[in-house]
Order: C-alpha cells, then sequence, then structure tokens
C-alpha cells in the first residue's frame, strides 16, 4: 500500500525526534478540540462568542468578576467531562520513549498530565487550581460552588482560577524553562496552536532561531507556516501525533535488528 504524504511527513518528523537531543512540544487550544473544548480562534472558536478583551483580561475580571465567572462556568463544564485523546496520549508515550523532554502548553485543562506526560510547563497557568484573591489561599476544585457568582471564599475574597488573563505575566519559572527548552531542542513540535499570542508565540522563533527543526501540526495555515515552520502537517492533532508516535516506536523496535 502507498504512504500518504501525511505518512511521509510523520516519518521525516519520527527520524527527526530519533536524532535529537532534546525535543519539545508547544500546545494549545487545537490539541483538546477533540477532547470536546473548543479552541478560542477559527470555526466556533470561544472568541467569537466572547470579546476576549471583556471575558479575558485581568481589567475585566476585576471589574465585573460574576460576568466573567458565567463564561468561565461555562468552559469549566467542558474541561471536567474531557478527558485526553489521542493527541495527548501519542505525546506521553514519546515522552516515556525518551524523544520528547517537555510539553509547553497555553491550555489550562490538565488534559497532557491526565495522559500520563510528566515534564509538562503550564504557560498559561492552570484551570485546576484557584485561589482566593483575598488571603491568598489556594481553593479546591471540590469547594467552588457555583449557586451565586462570582464565588467567593470563606474569608469573603473573590475566587480565580490560577490561569493567565490578557494583562497578566506568564509564571516566572514557567517563562523561564519554557525559554531555556526553546533554546536548547533541537526539534520543537508546534500542535494546535494559531501562534498569535506573545510571549508563547515567540517559543518557535526562538527554537528556529536557535537551529531547530520546527514541525507544525494543524489543519489550517498559520503565522508561522511557510516562514518558520521547517514541516506542516495540516491535518487533526490525533491523526498526525499518533502517526509519528508509531513511526518512532518503528524506528525504534528496529534500531537493534541486524546490529
Ligand atoms: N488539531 C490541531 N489543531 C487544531 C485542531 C485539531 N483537531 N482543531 C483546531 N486546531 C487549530 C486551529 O486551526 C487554530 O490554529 O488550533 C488552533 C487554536 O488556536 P487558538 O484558538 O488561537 O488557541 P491558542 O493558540 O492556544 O491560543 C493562545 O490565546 O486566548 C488566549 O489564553 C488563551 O492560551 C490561549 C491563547
Amino acid at each position: 500500500m502507498s504512504s500518504t504524504n501525511i505518512e511521509r511527513q510523520a516519518r521525516t518528523v519520527a527520524q527527526a525526534l530519533c536524532d535529537a537531543q532534546q525535543a519539545v512540544a508547544l500546545t494549545g487550544a487545537g490539541i483538546s478540540v477533540e477532547s470536546g473544548i473548543p479552541a478560542f480562534r477559527g470555526a466556533q472558536g470561544l472568541w467569537d462568542k466572547y470579546d476576549p478583551m471583556e471575558f479575558a483580561s485581568i481589567e475585566s475580571f476585576l471589574d465585573n468578576p460574576a460576568r466573567v465567572w458565567g463564561m468561565l462556568r461555562e468552559l469549566d463544564e467542558l474541561v471536567r467531562q474531557a478527558r485526553p485523546n489521542p493527541a495527548h496520549q501519542a505525546l506521553a508515550r514519546l515522552e516515556s520513549l525518551g524523544r520528547l523532554q517537555m510539553v509547553v502548553t497555553q491550555n489550562i485543562d490538565g488534559l497532557h498530565q491526565e495522559a500520563g506526560s510528566r515534564r509538562v510547563v503550564e504557560f498559561h497557568g492552570s484551570g485546576r487550581r484557584l485561589r482566593c484573591l483575598g488571603c491568598g489561599r489556594l481553593v479546591s476544585r471540590a469547594e467552588l460552588m457555583f449557586d451565586e457568582l462570582p464565588p467567593r471564599c470563606g474569608c469573603g475574597g473573590l475566587i480565580k482560577p490560577d490561569v493567565v488573563f490578557f494583562g497578566e505575566p506568564i509564571p516566572e519559572r514557567a517563562a523561564m524553562t519554557a525559554m531555556a527548552m526553546a533554546h536548547s531542542c533541537q526539534v520543537m513540535l508546534v500542535v494546535g496552536t494559531s501562534a498569535v499570542v506573545a510571549p508563547a508565540s515567540h517559543l518557535p522563533l526562538l527554537a528556529k532561531s536557535a537551529g531547530a527543526v520546527v514541525v507544525e501540526i494543524n489543519p489550517e495555515p498559520t503565522a508561522l507556516t511557510g516562514r518558520i515552520s521547517d514541516h506542516a502537517l495540516h491535518v487533526g492533532a490525533s491523526e498526525a501525533l499518533t502517526l509519528i508516535a508509531q513511526a518512532v516506536e518503528e524506528r525504534l523496535g528496529g534500531a537493534g535488528e541486524g546490529r
């Protein structure tokens, strides 16, 4: 059976991963679309329904927390029902094969960890953690009641998910770790991100300028296509990453034979 173009590209990427000492995946909302969580931009994107400046900036959250929590509650419901899909699982598999050293994710859904990825940098924080802006206490997800919006802590303080809103800095440790990896990796997989939100969008540029092979996985072309990406697999994340993980397994499985 003749192989498709995507299969050929997957084998080329697998070879690059096998040759690399350090490889990283930068993921965005698109990797969780097949888990039922809509992306922000593009067809049926969340930002078509909600204006990000009104619903995702720290000013708007502090101005009108009840309104922003209305949107967060909707997202929270989807995230709680979501399970990792084959794309998350393939990245976890690549890590366990020693061919991927880190996932840097812009997602707040925790699905990489649930799939088994161990080294995950949450660039935009986590929706699974919450904090009281009054007393600073970490609030567990189980404590969160939505009977009254916005949810409040026992001390009366406003509860905020530990996610990065527009206008807030990236957690310092996450930013430093991700940038160091972008500088030192030989391969960066850029999966399911429109690559338009800085500073995460700078990571592929950093990697490229440090000599890494940049592989884009996205059904749509992005700002990286034809400019920064060395390879662009224009299919869904599950299809592409499953093929890549299989091709890596075949290479590693065959590596000892005949030697
Ligand atoms: N597989 C891979 N990619 C997909 C899939 C899929 N099945 N479905 C959609 N995509 C792609 C879209 O084509 C789009 O380019 O995923 C990308 C999602 O882009 P965004 O919605 O912009 O998500 P992201 O890049 O993660 O956004 C960055 O913006 O609003 C903020 O804080 C939010 O972290 C988020 C940041």
